[in-house]
């Protein structure tokens, strides 16, 4: 036997060693192990996030003798109360967080450092998007460019003809559909200022101080100007509320106050343009969309088969792939949203890395619709469980 066949005949002893195979096998099983406990480990500091009610902010006006302190709260009133063992070198004047019921000190406040509009943004100037990365959303695309894109473009057409173009718009309808993508292209097309604030982020954090970073949050826009604000779960501060018990509701209140101020404060031919997102529209208050506040309301639904079609086309674009037959995976992907469409496609390209291909070939992105489907029962099942 030469070389070379004692080598072929080695190679095919190792592809068929039972055992080699069980070896790989457990390697992959442990990654995968790995890989669920991040996820796992994920979920849980999120759902940590919302388990942590919101805090109050104070200032310290003195310390007491038995180590108390007298505080006052933003709306005035002053507290005798109890500090965290935690806290250490609290002076009059500092700023610190109360636990909401019993307001006990937890910590200090570097206000310079919490407080700062800038930290609550995300503020981008040059955005790689473009129209052309939606798929699937011509109406609503359509709908964005008429009401805020046309006027950002050409506010001299509307000057002349004498209307005034809406403040902003509001996208709803259920997550991973493109509402951000949305937001981020226009302020791409229109050469603005992209400021995205998440609403959660703003009440769930600290109380006492929404209602400044909001001012400060347009008047930046205003100095970026033009600029586009996307208000991500507006929902959570625009929510109806039925009572208005807790101190934290109070604040949120105000801080929605400030919002509504703000926005009836600038001119609608002004080059700032407000998108807010919810996946919940019927929670919102009315009165955040009324005429002359986000008065034009855009449901961003699920694509149906050709939007699901184009998603995929965008998706697939860049990727190396034998003929495939994108209208066959369409028609099989029936409740995929677009981020779901996404994973799918980064699903598919997993299994050809793994068989060592260069190409992704249709039975891959079939494959991959099950690693989709399972994933989200998966999550669903783990988010259900922690609620539990
Ligand atoms: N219509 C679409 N066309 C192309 N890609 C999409 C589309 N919708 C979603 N995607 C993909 O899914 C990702 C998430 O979409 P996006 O963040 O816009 O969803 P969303 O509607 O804002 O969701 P949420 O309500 O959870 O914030 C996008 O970055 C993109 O990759
Ligand atoms: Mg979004």
């Amino acid at each position: 036997m030469n070389n070379e066949d004692e080598i072929k005949t080695m190679s095919s002893r190792l592809d068929n060693d039972p055992l080699y195979n069980v070896t790989s096998e457990n390697h992959r099983l442990e990654e995968e192990n790995s890989n669920l406990k991040r996820t796992v480990k994920f979920y849980q500091t999120e759902l940590e996030k919302f388990r942590t009610p919101p805090y109050v902010v104070s200032e310290v006006i003195s310390i007491t003798a038995d180590n108390q302190a007298l505080v006052k709260l933003p709306n005035q009133s002053n507290f005798l109360v109890e500090i965290s063992q935690e806290v250490t070198d609290l002076m009059p004047g500092d700023m610190v967080l109360n636990e909401q019921k019993s307001l006990i000190i937890l910590g200090k406040v570097d206000m310079t450092k919490n407080f700062s509009v800038e930290n609550y943004v995300v503020v981008s100037d040059k955005l790689d998007s473009s129209w052309t990365q939606i798929g699937g959303l011509t109406k609503e695309i359509n709908k964005v460019k008429e009401v805020l894109e046309m006027p950002l473009l050409k506010p001299e057409m509307f000057r002349e003809i004498g209307i005034t173009p809406p403040k902003g718009v509001l996208l709803y309808g259920p997550p991973g559909t493109g509402k951000t993508m949305i937001a981020k292209a226009l302020a791409a097309e229109t050469n603005s200022t992209f400021i995205e604030l998440v609403g959660s982020e703003l009440v769930q954090k600290f109380i006492g101080e929404g209602a400044k970073l909001v001012k400060d949050l347009f008047e930046m826009a205003r100095k970026k100007a033009p600029s586009i604000i996307f208000i991500d779960e507006i929902d959570s501060i625009a929510s109806r509320r039925v009572e208005l018990g807790t101190g934290g509701e109070r604040e949120a209140q105000r801080t929605f106050m400030q919002l509504l101020g703000e926005i009836d404060g600038f001119n609608a031919l002004d080059n700032v343009k407000i998108i807010a997102a919810t996946n919940r529209l019927d929670t919102l208050d009315e009165a955040i969309i009324r005429p002359g506040r986000l008065e034009r309301h855009i449901e961003v639904t699920m694509p149906d088969r050709d939007g699901r079609i184009e998603i995929l086309e965008i998706h697939t674009k860049n990727m190396k792939t034998t003929k495939i037959d994108l209208k066959e995976i369409a028609n099989q992907t029936e409740n995929f949203t677009g981020a779901e469409l996404k994973a799918l496609t980064t699903e598919a390209g997993y299994f050809a890395i793994r068989d060592d291909r260069s190409k992704v070939s249709q039975k891959d992105f079939l494959s991959a619709i099950e690693v989709v489907v399972e994933k989200e029962e998966e999550d669903y099942q783990m988010l259900n469980h922690s609620y539990n």
